[in-house]
C-alpha cells in the first residue's frame, strides 16, 4: 500500500466541507497556513495518548468538555479562564469523589468548524445557506455572511494560538491552585442536594489544609500547583487540517498541529469518506462519535481502520445516543469492540443525543437527561464487564441560560435570558459543577462494585 500522504482525503468523497468559490483565496490560505508554526507539538499528543490509554483501563477517567462551536465575537480573557476554571474544579471533585486521575480536554482553540443536519436554514420565508462556525461563514442572517471565506481560517489560526497561550499560561501559573473550594459551591442556595456539594467541598478543602499542616504546601506543590490540559476539536475543515500537519522528526509519523486530539462527528464517519482518511493517518489521539445508526460493520472497519496497531488510547469512542436511547445501542457496539479485541476508551457525550426544541421557541437540552444519559451509559458498563471511561460536555464557566433545569432552575422561560450560544446550547458553570457531583456518585460506586467483583 502506497505510503499515507496528508492530502489524499482529496479523493474521497467529502460531506460537511463548504466548497469555496475563490480557488486562489483558498490556495493562498492554506499555503499560509502550511508555513505556520504547529499549536501543539508531538510529545505533547503522545503524552495526552498515554492519558487515555490509562482511562482506558480504568485507572483515569477523561473529562472532556468546552463550547459547542468557539466563536470569534465572545473571544474574551475572561471566557477562557471561566470555562477552564469550571474544567478544573469538576476534575477536583470528580477525583476527590471516585479517588481517579481525570484528564483534561478542552473542546477549545480550534473549536471552530460546525456540522449541520440541513445545508439551509429558512427564517420568515427566506432560505439562506446554513451556518457552519467562524472558521467557514457568519452567524448573521444575510446572503453575504454565509458565503465561505478561507480568510477566516487565519483568523481561526491566531485565535486558537491566543487561546492555547491563556491555556498554558493557566495550566502553570498558578491559577491552577486549588484553595478556594469554598467559594464553588457559593451559588448553589439551600436544600438538601446543595448541602451534600457544600460537604464535599468542605472535605475536599479539608485535605487541603490537612497537607499543608503536614508540610506538603499545596501552593508549592507541582501536581496541586499546575495541570496538564489538552485541547480538543472536531476535524472537520480538512483544508485547515492538513495546512497545520507535520511531519515529527522524532518518531518518523506525521501530527495535526491544530489540537492534541481531534475527533470525527456523527455526520461524516463514512468508513470511505474523506475524515476517516485524513484521521488514519495522523498520530494524535482521536475521537469517534458513535450515535443510533452506527452500524455493528461500519463500527468494525473503522476501528481496524482508524487503530490498526490497537494501540490502547489511540481512539475514544464517544457515545452519544441520547436519555432513554443507550441501552438500544450501546450493548449492540460493546459486543462488537469485544469480538474485535479492539483497545478502545469509552466515553459518553451526554449532549447531542439530548436536544429538543422548548416551547419558548429555543432549541434546549434538560439537565435530567444529561444525567440519565450518564447514568444509563454506567450502568451498561457495568452490566457488560467493560469500563466507563469518561464524560463529553458543551459547556461554559458563564452563567447562560441554555439548558433547562439543574438546582439553580433554568426553566424554558428563562431560556431568553441569556442565550448566547452560536450553536448548540451548553451548559453553565453551576449546572456543570452540580453534574460533576453526580458523575462522582456514579464513579466512585462504578469503582468500588468493580474492585468487589475482582476481590471476589
Ligand atoms: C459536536 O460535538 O458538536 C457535534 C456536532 O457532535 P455530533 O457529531 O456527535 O453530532
Ligand atoms: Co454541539
Amino acid at each position: 500500500m502506497a505510503e499515507w500522504q496528508k492530502s489524499d482525503w482529496r479523493a474521497k468523497p467529502r460531506v460537511q466541507m463548504p466548497d469555496y468559490t475563490d480557488t486562489d483565496a483558498l490556495n493562498a490560505v492554506e499555503a499560509k497556513l502550511s508555513t505556520y508554526p504547529p499549536l501543539v507539538f508531538a510529545g505533547e499528543a503522545r503524552s495526552l495518548k498515554a492519558k487515555l490509554g490509562a482511562a482506558s483501563r480504568g485507572e483515569a477517567f477523561l473529562l472532556q468538555g468546552g463550547d459547542c462551536a468557539e466563536s470569534f465575537s465572545q473571544f474574551t480573557a475572561d471566557g477562557i479562564r471561566d470555562t477552564f476554571k469550571v474544567m478544573l474544579q469538576m476534575a477536583m471533585v470528580l477525583t476527590y469523589g471516585a479517588k481517579v486521575p481525570v484528564v483534561k480536554v478542552g473542546r477549545m482553540a480550534g473549536q471552530f468548524a460546525k456540522p449541520r443536519s440541513a445545508p439551509t436554514e429558512t427564517v420568515n420565508g427566506v432560505e439562506l445557506p446554513s451556518y457552519r462556525g467562524d472558521i467557514i461563514n457568519d452567524l448573521d442572517f444575510t446572503p453575504e455572511s454565509r458565503i465561505p471565506n478561507p480568510d477566516k481560517m487565519l483568523q481561526a489560526y491566531t485565535q486558537a494560538a491566543a487561546t492555547l497561550n491563556l491555556l498554558r499560561a493557566f495550566s502553570t501559573g498558578g491559577y491552577a491552585d486549588m484553595n478556594q473550594v469554598h467559594a464553588w459551591t457559593l451559588g448553589f442556595t439551600e436544600g438538601e442536594k446543595a448541602s451534600k456539594y457544600r460537604e464535599m467541598a468542605n472535605r475536599i478543602a479539608d485535605a487541603l489544609d490537612f497537607m499543608e499542616a503536614a508540610g506538603i504546601d499545596s501552593s508549592r506543590e507541582h501536581s496541586l500547583h499546575s495541570v496538564d490540559f489538552y485541547t480538543s476539536h472536531e476535524s472537520l475543515l480538512l483544508e485547515y487540517e492538513e495546512a497545520l500537519t507535520r511531519l515529527d522528526s522524532t518518531s518518523g509519523k506525521w501530527l495535526a498541529g491544530s489540537g492534541h486530539m481531534l475527533w470525527i462527528g456523527d455526520r461524516t464517519r463514512q468508513p470511505d469518506g474523506a475524515h476517516v482518511e485524513f484521521l488514519q493517518g495522523v498520530q494524535n489521539p482521536i475521537g469517534l462519535k458513535c450515535g443510533p445508526t452506527t452500524s455493528a460493520e461500519d463500527l468494525k472497519v473503522l476501528l481496524n481502520k482508524l487503530n490498526p496497531e490497537n494501540e490502547e488510547g489511540r481512539l475514544t469512542l464517544i457515545a452519544r445516543f441520547g436519555a432513554g436511547s443507550v441501552g438500544d445501542h450501546l450493548p449492540r457496539l460493546v459486543q462488537t469492540v469485544k469480538e474485535e479485541g479492539a483497545n478502545v476508551l469509552w466515553t459518553c457525550d451526554a449532549m447531542h443525543g439530548n436536544t429538543i426544541k422548548s416551547a419558548t421557541g429555543y432549541k434546549t437540552r434538560p439537565f435530567e437527561s444529561v444525567l440519565r444519559e450518564v447514568q444509563e451509559f454506567f450502568a451498561i458498563h457495568k452490566a457488560e464487564g467493560t469500563i466507563p471511561g469518561g464524560v463529553h460536555f458543551e459547556m461554559t464557566g458563564q452563567d447562560v441560560t441554555e439548558c433547562t433545569g439543574g438546582l439553580r432552575e433554568v426553566t424554558e422561560e428563562d431560556l431568553s435570558d441569556r442565550y448566547h450560544t452560536a450553536c448548540d446550547p451548553r451548559l453553565n458553570a453551576s449546572q456543570s459543577l452540580e453534574l460533576a457531583f453526580l458523575v462522582a456518585e456514579e464513579l466512585s460506586s462504578f469503582r468500588a462494585e468493580s474492585k468487589h467483583v475482582k476481590a471476589s
